[in-house]
């Protein structure tokens, strides 16, 4: 898959996300003259510019930036780290990774100004073992910025010092969930912590940690060096900003593109993807990655934004959209879903573990003819239960896909029952 930027001439001059691979041509654009403004004024401007722009995390929870920086600062407990969440394990997703290998620098000097922001000392980019460019190319960017004073003991000769290192993980998607991320770097099984406490005041080490997305770290030198308003021209009242789009599917140009909120996904296929591949039409569109949903054609109209997606139970999460032409199965979709969650669920909560299972199971006997109507039901009940009572989020979103081909697509599920249009004859019959 071809990673690129869209750059039509509106969208590229909106663009937060211009190619700088070298710190000469990151400085030649205005890299570090953020950090430069705002080592020499106080810390919680950082935070406060943040809070104003509205920027909220791009890892998939959405959760406000400034306040989980705010959350940080307040505590008591001097020693602080920020941690970098660069697992990047969501299928269909691939925006982390281009930041890391094209616009390096822009992400080491988010994570020097979340530092100076929240005062900690220490930094890591949690890098998915799978991603061993990127990982070479954090390497090589964090000894230049070293060599350059903008990392590392008294940064800038301002007297505030700060590392960062790289953490390599191993290839668990559910390591990318904050808290299993926090037990695999102290040395344990990567499995999830039970919230509160959150890592905002009990993070790495029991010390207070800021866990951010690369994209959401990546934005933050802009916004300081041009300021929340500035920032606030780009997407709607809402959403502010852009969102890094990972596209792919039966479109014509798949590829990572970027998108001021607002825009509608019927849009980011048409405008950004060039439409469908081979004149086919569009039967459905799965948005925010294997725990996202799958929704039709005309939920299309919806604009890329927290709120009208979260009206009508879209999960924009990381930015993957993936789209299906009428050739496509949902089922089959579906069921390479729920097989990627039953290999990746740890096993740790009886809802997550045994609903995968029991979904796993049904799935593949609608595929092979051999499920009865009573099993789709069974399959909703299952998969609502998995989203009520599992206990970490990998358990609560795996369902998504499942729930949302249900709502829309119900009838593809129906009619690959050997009792369809049959179901009272045959009532009492399980697979
Ligand atoms: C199963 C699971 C996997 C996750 N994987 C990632 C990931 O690869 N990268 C990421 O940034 N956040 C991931 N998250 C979300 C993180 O837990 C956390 O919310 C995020 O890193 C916070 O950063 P943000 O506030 O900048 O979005 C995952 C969550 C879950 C439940
Ligand atoms: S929801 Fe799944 S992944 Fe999360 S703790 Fe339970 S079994 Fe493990």
């Amino acid at each position: 898959m071809t990673a690129m930027l869209h750059k039509n001439d509106a969208v590229f001059r909106l663009s937060l996300f211009q190619e700088f691979p070298t710190l000469m041509h990151y400085r030649g654009f205005g890299g570090y003259e953020a950090l430069a403004k705002a080592v020499e004024s106080n810390p919680t401007s950082i935070i406060e510019t943040l809070a104003a722009a509205g920027l909220r995390g791009r890892g998939g929870a959405a959760f406000p930036t400034g306040l989980k920086m705010q959350m940080v600062r307040n505590n008591a407990e001097r020693e602080r780290y920020i941690i970098c969440n660069a697992d990047e394990g969501e299928p269909g997703t691939f925006k982390d990774r281009f930041i890391m290998t094209h616009i390096p620098f822009q992400l080491l000097e988010g994570m020097t100004l979340a530092a100076y922001a929240v005062g900690a000392a220490k930094g890591y980019i949690y890098i998915r073992h799978e991603y061993p460019e990127a990982q070479q190319t954090m390497h090589r960017s964090i000894a230049a910025a070293k060599a350059a004073g903008l990392l590392g003991d008294n940064i800038l000769g301002q007297g505030f010092s700060f590392d960062v290192e790289i953490f390599s993980g191993a290839g668990s998607y559910l390591c990318g969930e904050e808290t299993a991320l926090l037990s695999s770097m102290e040395g344990k099984k990567g499995r999830p912590r039970l919230k509160p406490p959150y890592p905002t005041q009990n993070g790495l080490w029991g010390k207070p940690t800021l866990i951010n997305n690369v994209e959401t770290l990546a934005n933050i030198p802009m916004i300081i060096g041009r300021g929340a308003e500035w920032y606030r021209t780009l997407g709607t009242l809402d959403s502010p900003g852009t969102k890094l789009i990972s596209l792919s599917g039966d479109v014509e140009q798949r590829g990572l593109y970027e998108v001021p909120f607002g825009t509608t996904f019927n849009q980011i296929i048409e405008e950004y993807g060039g439409g469908m591949k081979n004149g086919r039409r569009v039967k459905a569109v799965n948005i925010g990655g294997a725990s996202g949903v799958v929704v039709p054609p005309w939920e299309l109209d919806c604009a890329l934004e927290y709120h009208s997606c979260g009206e009508r139970d879209i999960t924009i999460g990381s930015g993957a959209v993936f789209v299906m032409d009428e050739s496509r199965s949902i089922l089959a979709n579906v069921h390479n879903r729920v097989e990627f969650f039953l290999h990746e669920s740890c096993g740790k909560c009886t809802p997550c573990r045994e609903g995968l299972r029991q979904a796993g199971r049904i799935i593949h006997n609608l595929l092979s003819g051999k499920a009865v109507m009573a099993d789709v039901d069974n399959l909703e009940r299952y998969t609502r239960a998995m989203q009520n009572a599992a206990f970490c989020g990998l358990g609560q979103a795996a369902g998504n896909s499942l729930i949302s081909s249900l709502r829309y697509f119900r009838s593809e599920y129906e009619a690959a029952c050997f009792d369809y249009g049959n179901q009272y004859q045959r009532e009492g019959i399980t697979a």
